[in-house]
């Protein structure tokens, strides 16, 4: 994964959703420094599903946080949809995460006085931007939750309210989709079938994901499972098998 110029589709836009070129992120300083990101290339495709796997420590969530612009890199660029976002002012960036990028997130952080179609249309409420109803009946449906559309999330389940969340990241329609652990709080059933529905709306919609996971399961629907270690790649398993992620995930020292 070494640094090239961006590649264009056929209609001039860049052909990638996402790319991090020589990405760097240090925390602290002095004997408290701590280097999370140590140079980082990726591109991603659009419509690609990819999973993100480590240690723990190895810096996936940093490395989520500064793809979607949550977190300032140190040093390097990053592209969204063809747009450097490491290079906007904040009120800038916080208009493109609003209006480009979706997050689902292991806590699902729901409004708790706001019904399910409620907090689905919140990020569009937020920008100002007209609803399709055709696309949110869309989203409810495959997300499950037509019926429990006037619900509140204390109503839900936990895998219902992440359902819920992940629609909410869908529906501005983002050039990325990011799952920080998504499923991290769920008993396994309930996750397997939240990893499902994402996998499946993403090749549907054409919508590029990112997850981050621990499940060899899980990483076994994406296109390409990334592996970190100690803030850097060590490679990576287009297409693998549950045993064969098992197997690199142990080589890293993980289990
Ligand atoms: N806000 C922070 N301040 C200081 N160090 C941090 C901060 N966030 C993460 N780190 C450190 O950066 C490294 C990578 O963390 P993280 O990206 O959370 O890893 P992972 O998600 O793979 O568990 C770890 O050593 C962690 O302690
Ligand atoms: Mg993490």
């Amino acid at each position: 994964m070494t640094s090239s110029p961006p590649v264009m589709g056929p209609d001039g836009s860049p052909a990638e959703a996402l790319r991090l070129d020589s990405v760097v992120k240090t925390y602290g300083s002095g004997s408290n420094r701590v280097s999370a990101l140590r140079g980082v290339n990726l591109a991603l495709a659009k419509g690609s599903f990819t999973a993100i796997m480590g240690p723990s420590g190895s810096g996936k969530s940093t490395l989520l946080h500064s793809a979607a612009g949550l977190d300032k890199p140190t040093s390097g660029t990053v592209q969204l949809g063809g747009t450097e976002i490491s290079s906007l002012r904040a009120s800038q960036l916080t208009a493109f995460r609003r209006d480009h990028v979706g997050f689902v997130f292991q806590a699902y952080n729901l409004l708790p006085a706001l019904n399910v179609e409620e907090n689905i249309t919140l990020p569009l409420r937020l920008a100002g931007r007209r609803l399709e109803p055709q696309w949110l009946d869309f989203l409810l449906e495959s997300v499950g939750l037509t019926d429990r559309r006037h619900r509140r999330p204390s109503e839900l389940s936990g895998g219902q309210q992440q359902r819920v969340a992940i629609a909410r990241a869908l529906i501005t329609r983002p050039y990325v989709v990011f799952g920080d652990e998504p499923t991290g709080a769920l008993d396994s059933r309930s996750g397997k079938q939240v990893l499902d529905l994402l996998a499946h709306t993403a090749k549907e919609l054409n919508q590029t994901v990112v997850v981050v996971t621990h499940d060899p399961v899980v990483a076994s629907h994406a296109d390409r499972v990334i592996f970190l270690a100690d803030g850097a790649f060590a490679g990576h398993l287009d297409r693998g098998t549950p045993a064969q992620i098992t197997d690199r995930m142990t080589s890293l020292g993980e289990w």
